[in-house]
Formats: C-alpha cells, structure tokens, sequence
C-alpha cells in the first residue's frame, strides 16, 4: 500500500471542531505534549486525554491545563485502553478523528521486575485500541492513529552507528520486546486494514513532571535528600537525550505533514554517557542549591560536595549499551529541528524540580489520587 498524501490530516486539524484523543496523557511526555498543543500552538480544537491512572499517571500534572480549559478544550476520561467497550465509548462520544497513543507501561527497571503489565498494557491495549479505532473510523481516511514508541526496539549499538527507520528490530528487554510488538501491529493495521497510522521512534525524553524513577528525576531528587545516586554498571552506557517539547512538537509535526504508513525516528542527537549526565546533574545543583548549605548533604560524613554521592551499582540485566538516532528523515521530509540543546534544556528542568516540590511530594505519596477523587467524582460517564 503506497503512502497517503496529508493533506485531509491538515484539513482535519485546521477544523475547530477537531478533537485529539491522547490516550496515557496523565504520564510525563503525555501531559507535556498536551500543555503544548492547547498553549503553544494554533491548534484550537480540544483534547481528550484518556488514561488509566497508574503510578505513572498524575493528573496533578495537568492542573493548570484542567483549570483554565478544562470542559472548553480539555477533558479527561479515566479509562483502560485495554477495556475495549470504554474506549469504544470515549471515541464515540467525541467523534474523535485523530488518536496520539502515548499509554504504556514505560520504565525498563519495572519491566524486568514485572514483565506481565506490560505485555497488557503495551501489546493487548495498543491491539485493543487499534480495533476501536478500526471499528469507529470504517475505512475513513482523513483520521490518522499516531503511535509513540522507542528507540528502544532497534536495540544496542556498539561504539559506532546510528538507528535508522530501516534497521532492524532487535528488542532485548521486556519492555522494548513490548513495545517493537506493538509498532509491528500498528504497521499490519496499515498494510492489511488501510488505517491511516503513523509511527515515531524516539530517544530518552527528559523535562518537567517526568516520574522520579527515571534517571534525571532520580538523581535530581536524590541529590537534594543526600541520598546514593546510583550508576549501574560502569556508566559508561550511552543515551541520546531530548527534550519532552522537542519531542511534542515532532508529534504534531507528523501529526500535520506525515505520510501515512511512515516511521519517523526522533532524537535529541545529544549522546551522553550516564556518568556524564550524573555530573553534569551534580554541578547545576551546586549552583543552584550548594551542596555546603545544604543540611541533608552538609552533614553527611565523607560527603561535601554531591558528586561525593555517586555509587556505582550492580548493572541493570541486558543492559543496552548504547543508543544513538539518526533524525535526519524528519528533518529532511517534515522540517522538524530541536530547539533545546541538553545543558540549558537540563538546567531549566533541575529549576522546574526544585520549584516544584509540591507535585514531587504529590506524585510520591499517593496525595494525588487522593485529588482526582476529589476533583473528578462524578465528571465521567
Ligand atoms: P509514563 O510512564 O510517564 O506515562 C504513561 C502513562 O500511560 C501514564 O499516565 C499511565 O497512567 C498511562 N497508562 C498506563 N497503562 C495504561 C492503560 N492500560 N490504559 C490507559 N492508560 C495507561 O510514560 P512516558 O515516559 O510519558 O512515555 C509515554 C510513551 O512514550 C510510551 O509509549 C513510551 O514507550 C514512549 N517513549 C518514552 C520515552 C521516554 O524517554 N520516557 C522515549 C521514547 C518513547
Ligand atoms: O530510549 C528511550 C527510552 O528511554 C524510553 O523508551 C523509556 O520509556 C524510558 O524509560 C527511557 O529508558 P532508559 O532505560 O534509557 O531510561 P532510564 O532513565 O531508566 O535510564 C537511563 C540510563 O541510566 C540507563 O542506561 C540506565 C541508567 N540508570 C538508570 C537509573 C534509573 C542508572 O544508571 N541508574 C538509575 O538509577
């Protein structure tokens, strides 16, 4: 099947009318890419966000987007995409052309702990959601299904190299294993279904409200509470880091000028090994909340600096060495380009968490279920 033009997608998302389905929109990138499209685009349709409400999924990280368009241009569903009459309901509701499918299960550590959420959530809900989206849209071409996934699937790369679109899939951990299953089902709804999809492959995300499990939020916090900040292995692992707005305005890149059927690889072209990004985390932070006049580090023995926190730890099993990304298909074909370059982008993020405690502590301590339950009773259907 060839490739479909874009023009009805732009048409689609010019209409006011138009509603986005963003399904995981409570998680980290999710909730960026919704604060995006409703503030810092033209974009004047609405969004719903559909999302199950894990540990990962805070609404507190929408609060802002809830108060001030919340029922205008933004609504939230909670619902599970692998609950297939919910999300049958949700896009009928709001006749919804265009889903952007962020929802999964995303932490690599908690998928070698636990694989069986994420063969669920990431391989059944995306199958799920698929067929809900087939059975509502009956052949339309002027929707489009975008599904969100990883360079992760394309699996490790010695010293040299880059991921293209075309190299082959070599997933080595149970959630990258997931996640190639659920890109190679969103491709044979394309070849054998003709749904219009599109597919991005991105590299490490980091920004605002990104859960404190993942590496930058985790040393950030732990560095301030004087804690370990534990490197596994060596740390001379590689990752290609980008920021989470870099990565939402490549989405709606696609979601205007991509050709259905296609993959676009998205990254950062920012490769650091993690030890670097841990010094690099610890030397913003003397300037911005010294070590020395800091009394959870300050009376610590042995420790007067925090990169005296450093430990280095048992490595992470199957641990992928490197990951680099090659973009320049989205560059060429879509005029997409980073606007963050990872030093500014890193220490506007480090200030985002330490202005933020509140939502670090609400995210940590289960106050905020505590707050959709007493915001959202009774507001869905
Ligand atoms: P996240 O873990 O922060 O958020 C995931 C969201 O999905 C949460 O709000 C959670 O409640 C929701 N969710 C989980 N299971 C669900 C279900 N069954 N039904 C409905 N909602 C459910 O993840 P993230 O880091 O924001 O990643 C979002 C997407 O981007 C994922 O598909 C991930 O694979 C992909 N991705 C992430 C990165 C990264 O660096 N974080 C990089 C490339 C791609
Ligand atoms: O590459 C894209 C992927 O990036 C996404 O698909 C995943 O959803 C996202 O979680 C992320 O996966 P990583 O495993 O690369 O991210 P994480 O932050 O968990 O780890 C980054 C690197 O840091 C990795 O090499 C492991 C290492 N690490 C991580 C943690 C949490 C440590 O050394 N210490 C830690 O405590």
């Amino acid at each position: 099947m060839s490739s479909e033009p874009a023009g009805g997608m732009r048409q689609t998302l010019a209409s006011e009318r138009t509603t986005i389905l963003v399904t995981g929109g409570a998680g980290f990138i999710g909730s960026n890419f919704i604060r995006y499209i409703l503030t810092a685009t033209e974009y004047r349709g609405s969004i719903v966000n559909f999302d199950k409400l894990t540990y990962a999924g805070n609404l507190a990280s929408l609060e802002d987007i809830d108060r001030t368009l919340g029922r205008e241009r933004y609504f939230f569903e909670r619902g599970d995409i692998c609950d297939p009459r919910r999300v049958e309901d949700v896009i009928g509701k709001y006749s919804v052309p265009i889903i952007v499918h962020f929802a999964a299960e995303s932490h690599v550590d908690r998928s070698i702990h636990g694989p069986a959420d994420f063969i669920e959530t990431n391989i059944n809900g995306t199958f799920r959601l698929l067929e809900a989206a087939r059975s509502a849209w009956q052949g339309r071409q002027d929707v489009r299904f975008h599904h969100v996934s990883t360079d992760e699937v394309y699996g490790s790369l010695g010293e040299t190299g880059a991921f293209l679109e075309t190299t082959p899939y070599d997933p080595r951990s149970p959630y990258s294993a997931t996640k190639a299953a659920s890109d190679h089902l969103v491709r044979a709804y394309f070849h054998t279904y003709g749904l219009p999809v599109t597919l991005s492959n991105c590299s490490n995300n980091y920004g605002p409200y990104q859960f404190p499990e993942k590496l930058i939020p985790l040393v950030v916090l732990n560095a301030l509470e004087g804690k370990a900040l534990p490197v596994y292995g060596d740390g001379m692992n590689v990752r290609d880091w980008l920021h989470v707005d870099d990565h939402g305005e490549a989405v709606w890149q696609i979601l205007h000028k991509g050709a259905a059927g296609e993959t676009y690889n998205i990254g950062g072209e920012c490769e650091k090994r993690n030890i670097e990004v841990v010094r690099d985390i610890c030397a913003i932070l003397e300037e911005l909340a010294p070590a020395a006049e800091n009394p959870c580090v300050k009376d610590r023995a042995g420790v007067s600096r925090y990169e005296d926190l450093i430990t280095f730890v048992g490595d992470r099993p199957g641990h992928d060495r490197r990951y680099a990304i090659n973009c320049d298909k989205i560059k060429r074909e879509l005029g997409w380009r980073q606007r963050y370059d990872f030093s500014g982008g890193l220490r506007a993020t480090i200030s985002w968490y330490l202005r933020n405690a509140a939502w670090v502590e609400s995210v940590r301590s289960g106050d905020y279920q505590k707050w959709i339950d007493r915001n959202y009773a009774g507001r869905n259907s």
